[in-house]
């Protein structure tokens, strides 16, 4: 019955075909395998939304269908059919971002050996009145598709699976995957005027949520400016972590509010990261959301600074109804390149939860917010 539905939508919409054009099928046999790898290359454009795959045997065999939805990583427009030595007809309904929805069908038959051929089929829709007796239809299924993504330094071996999560539950240990940065920030390179540290005032788990929380310290000669279990560890550390010991000179390194900073145990390389978040509202708040490296490269997922109206020497508004995303690039510490792209708002960022994303490839990294993309 379900099967019948969806052809009757397709239908209707195949009124409306637009200039989009579905690729043409690609093949992969391999040697002494009678399983095939059916995929549709996606062109740099990333027109497509989602796929849905109707593949019709010979003979009585049940249709098998599978929907693929937007990408995470990887290339999750294939699948694995059963060619063996015969003929197989594949139907790939695709949706495009644009909500167009385009139908194309191909013919595969086995030509021996390890090669197979590939026709389009210029007037073929998915006959519907087998797949309606069927009972048996078969359900959509997981593969393993090859990745380049790593976990903790190790290669994952399939592509689209969760590799970490964090939803910081009222009744569970917060710090388990996280460490907090405990160091003043008031030095270069620029000189923001907080000490980050590991209290419960700046850094709590709330209603199920993660706060992080600017208070304003109150280091002087009663309480003096010192860091416990500091993570700064060069040189000059009395100035970034504090000293046991009041002194006036030192009044300078004293930084006026307490922040918090945390940064995950586990490490990753070429992934999807969504992080729904509130973003903080008050004057020269800087919140970010960050991968980065141990040589200072990192990925900006997002910023939005915490003030309701600001601009730059160019009257541009820089203020809470833009986002910021990019990446940072340290050579070797000689020069830093930065992009930067920002999405804009009528309303602050903050006023509301959003979902940030970031999807790392290796030539590209793709920034969302809602999921919707703006910037790459
Ligand atoms: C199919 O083969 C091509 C060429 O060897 C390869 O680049 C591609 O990743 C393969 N696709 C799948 C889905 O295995
Ligand atoms: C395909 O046909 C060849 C020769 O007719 C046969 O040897 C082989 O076993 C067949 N393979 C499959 C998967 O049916
Ligand atoms: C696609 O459809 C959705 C839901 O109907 C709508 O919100 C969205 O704006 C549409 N996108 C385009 C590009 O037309
Ligand atoms: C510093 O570390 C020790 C040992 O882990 C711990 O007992 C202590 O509470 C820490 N102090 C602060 C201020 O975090």
């Amino acid at each position: 019955m379900e099967m019948s539905l969806w052809l009757a939508l397709i239908l209707s919409q195949l009124i409306g075909l637009d200039s989009f054009q579905v690729p043409q099928l690609l093949v992969n046999v391999t040697e002494n395998d009678p399983w095939i790898w059916a995929s549709l290359p996606e062109k740099e454009d990333h027109r497509i939304r989602s796929v849905l795959f109707y593949t019709e045997y010979e003979g009585e065999k049940c249709p098998f269908y599978d929907y693929r939805l937007e990408p995470s990583i990887g290339h999750p427009w294939a699948i694995r059919e059963y060619l063996g030595n015969g003929t197989l007809k594949i139907s790939a309904v695709v949706e495009t971002h644009q909500n167009e929805t385009v139908i194309e069908s191909f013919r595969i038959r086995s030509l021996g050996e390890n090669s197979a051929s590939v026709e389009p089929l210029r007037k073929f829709l998915p006959s519907s009145e087998k797949s309606i007796d069927c009972e048996k239809l078969r359900s959509s299924t997981k593969y393993c598709l090859p990745t380049i993504s790593h976990h903790r330094g190790k290669p994952i071996s399939c592509s689209g699976r969760l590799l970490f999560s964090e939803s910081f539950g009222d009744n569970e240990n917060p710090w388990t995957n996280w460490k907090h940065v405990v160091q003043s920030q008031l030095l270069e390179p620029h000189y923001e005027g907080v000490a980050f540290v590991n209290r419960k005032a700046n850094s709590y788990v709330e209603n199920n949520m993660l706060h992080l929380k600017v208070t304003k310290s109150n280091y002087g000669s009663k309480y003096p400016f010192y860091l416990e279990n500091c993570t700064y560890t060069k040189r000059d550390s009395n100035q970034r972590c504090g000293e046991k010991k009041y002194r006036l000179p030192f009044r300078k390194f004293m930084p006026p509010f307490d922040s918090a900073k945390l940064i995950s145990l586990d490490t990753f390389k070429y992934c999807r990261i969504d992080i729904e978040a509130k973003m903080p509202i008050g004057d020269f708040l800087f919140p970010g959301l960050t991968l980065s490296s141990v040589n200072r490269d990192a990925i900006r997922i997002a910023i939005v600074r915490g003030n309701k109206k600001l601009t730059d020497f160019a009257s541009n508004e820089i203020g809470g109804r833009t986002l910021y995303a990019g990446a940072i690039l340290n050579d070797y510490g000689t020069r830093t390149y930065e992009l930067e792209e920002f999405a804009s708002s009528d309303d602050h960022y903050g006023n509301d939860f959003h979902t940030y994303t970031a999807i790392w490839k290796e030539e590209s990294i793709n920034f969302k917010i809602d999921g919707r993309t703006f910037a790459q």
